[in-house]
């Protein structure tokens, strides 16, 4: 079986092909950051136009990677939630056209089950039952995964991701959009020493998290200084500051999840996994534990079309489909989901 992944669901256009054989076909994601640069964030209406310029573009390029034509698609893959609802509406009606007009079978896929699932696409990928760390740019969770669609969430922030949390500090720092990964290159420049930020509800019992009052906090630290003692350095202190104390929250918090569970097998998704210090962390802590973490290859961390390819095969190789239909569901909890092919 040969599925399409189609990913619109932010501001990256991510096609992949998936087959049973030999696994990941060819994939290729079209990031939008030129596109928003300007403007310091995603604007929805500018990501939605361009999904649907490059999404066919997109698709006929990895058809010719993968040395396939479209009679040999068996089924297509798309996100439909959760994410900016235009966006999603463009990637949904692109790939339910395709598949209407190829008399094949459409997927739509969660989101957040196609991060989870993104470390799986790994030649040495771990097995269920594993605790999993959910860090996007609109999640922050832990989830008991059983198996596919068999998730029990055990904690989430209670405001921002821990991705928006990297890119609001990084923006009152004053770098550019996507801040995430450009606060994590600054903070390498940085002092661990010189400022100490608080680790938020980890003397709390539970697993939520809490990460707005960081951006606060490094709000208040810039603000102790004039604009012409806010130099480089100092910046990259606060970002380095800012960077262990999110590293630090996380990995306590997937300890105590991983005690509550009692298994020893972590798994890390979403964009946020992408962060080295997050990862040199979380390793350490793992390694206290008897444990391991696994994690995505970085550019599956970030938004894509293989996670959604591969979600999507899993879930088709079940038995499912998804009746035709543009329906999209820019909110959705994951624990809607049902076991695959159930
Ligand atoms: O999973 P993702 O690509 O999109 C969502 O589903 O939200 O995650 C994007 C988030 C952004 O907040 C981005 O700043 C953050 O992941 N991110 C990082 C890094 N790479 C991406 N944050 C910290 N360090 C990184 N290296
Ligand atoms: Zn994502």
């Amino acid at each position: 079986m040969n599925v399409l992944g189609i990913e619109t669901s932010c501001d990256e256009t991510g096609v992949a092909l998936y087959g049973s054989v030999q696994g990941l076909l060819a994939h290729q994601v079209h990031s939008q950051i030129e596109v928003h640069a300007g403007f310091g964030g995603v604007v929805p209406e500018l990501a939605s136009r361009d999904h649907i310029s490059k999404t066919l573009p997109l698709t006929e390029a990895v058809l010719k990677e993968a040395g396939l034509n479209r009679r040999e698609l068996d089924g297509v893959a798309y996100t439909a939630g959760p994410g900016l609802a235009g966006a999603l509406m463009a990637g949904a009606a692109i790939a339910r056209s395709l598949a209407w007009s190829l008399g094949i079978p459409a997927v739509a896929v969660h989101h957040m089950e196609g991060h989870l699932l993104a470390p799986l696409l790994e030649r040495e990928a771990p097995a269920f039952p594993f605790t999993a760390l959910l860090v996007s740019g609109g999640h922050t969770q832990l989830v008991a995964v059983e198996g596919v669609g068999r998730y029990r969430l055990l904690g989430e922030s209670l405001d921002d991701a821990a991705g928006e949390a990297f890119d609001k500090t990084a923006k009152l720092l004053g770098l550019p959009y996507p801040g995430g990964p450009e606060l994590a290159r600054l903070a390498t420049q940085g002092d661990p020493h010189r400022f100490h930020f608080p680790r938020p509800m980890i003397d709390r019992p539970g697993l939520d998290f809490s990460f707005s009052g960081l951006k606060t906090f490094a709000l208040n630290c810039l603000a102790a200084f004039s604009e012409e003692e806010r130099t480089p350095q100092l910046k990259a202190d606060i970002a380095r500051a800012f960077e262990e104390a999110v590293a630090d929250t996380l990995a306590i918090k997937c300890r105590r999840a991983l005690q509550e569970t009692g298994s020893r097998t972590l798994v890390l998704a979403g964009g946020v996994s992408a962060n080295q210090r997050l990862r040199h962390r979380i390793d350490r802590e793992m390694e206290k534990l008897g444990g391991r973490a696994w994690y995505a290859r970085p550019e599956f961390c970030t938004d894509n079309g293989a996670m959604i390819a591969y979600a999507g095969y899993l879930r088709l190789m079940a038995g499912e489909q998804t009746a035709p239909g543009f329906t999209v569901r820019p909110r959705w909890p994951m624990e809607e989901l049902g076991a695959a092919g159930v």
